[in-house]
């Protein structure tokens, strides 16, 4: 249980800015567990705690988990001097300290990004030994063949780089279904280079069992349902 200060509280929730929370507890209009908050430094646990912030009751959440279809053209990291970032994108009432882009995708890459403050659930969603799957939609410069899918299967190296298998699907000559589950730099165009292709267009469209929400037009996002943030660390495949 961390303990954390009333002010404190009601700003990462996007409910006020610092010194409009601390207006509000001095003017009385803050409650927790049904009694009168006095002074911004009193501390809770935003967890558990009851809190009523000017008349609305407040649902404290830890940690938030935001979906994105990330456009090309944009790099997916927190904050960059010079580039637009996944994080500029997101509206203001998303907007919150730490957040950062769970799994990154190269900046040409677009689909789906998972951006969010919880360290420990990025971690078991992208490490290889924890098996969640990416699917990938990949249009290549050459017409695919079921040699490509044979070596996909059977683990390709490119380079030092050694893949684990991998599932490659053909959709028509030029596109492919692929899923994986490591994260290596370039991971899937790199593997496509390893049969001698190049990957003209790459889109994410799903991560362990959440696909890309269809509703979401491009650079748009919206937060994670209770079910999704669960489903992120599902192991399953489409093509077993
Ligand atoms: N593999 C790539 O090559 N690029 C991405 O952005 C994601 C996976």
């Amino acid at each position: 249980m961390a303990l954390e200060r009333i002010d404190k509280i009601l700003t990462n929730q996007n409910i006020a800015t610092r010194s409009q929370a601390k207006a509000l507890i001095k003017a009385g209009k803050v409650y927790a567990n049904g009694k009168q908050v006095k002074k911004p430094e009193e501390k809770y646990d935003p967890d558990t705690a009851e809190i009523i912030a000017d008349g609305k009751s407040l649902t404290v959440k830890k940690h938030l988990y935001i979906m994105m279809n990330k456009p090309s053209g944009v790099l997916s990291a927190s904050r960059d001097k010079y580039a637009e970032t996944v994080i500029d994108l997101l509206p203001p009432e998303l907007q919150r300290k730490g957040l950062f882009p769970a799994g990154r995708l190269d900046k040409d890459t677009e689909g789906l990004l998972i951006i969010t403050d919880d360290g420990e659930l990025a971690h078991k969603m992208l490490a290889p030994k924890s098996h969640v799957y990416k699917l990938y939609e990949a249009v290549i410069d050459r017409p695919l063949t079921d040699d490509d899918c044979t070596q996909f299967k059977n683990g390709l190296s490119f380079g030092e780089i050694q893949f684990l298998p991998a599932v490659l699907q053909i959709k028509d000559s030029h596109t492919a279904l692929v899923e994986i589950c490591e994260g290596k730099f370039h991971q899937v165009k790199k593997m496509f280079n390893a049969v001698g292709a190049n990957v003209t267009h790459l889109k994410r469209l799903r991560i362990g069992g959440v696909y890309l929400d269809n509703n979401l037009k491009s650079g748009e996002c919206r937060e994670l349902t209770d079910r999704e943030i669960l489903d992120l660390l599902d192991k399953s495949q489409d093509f077993p």
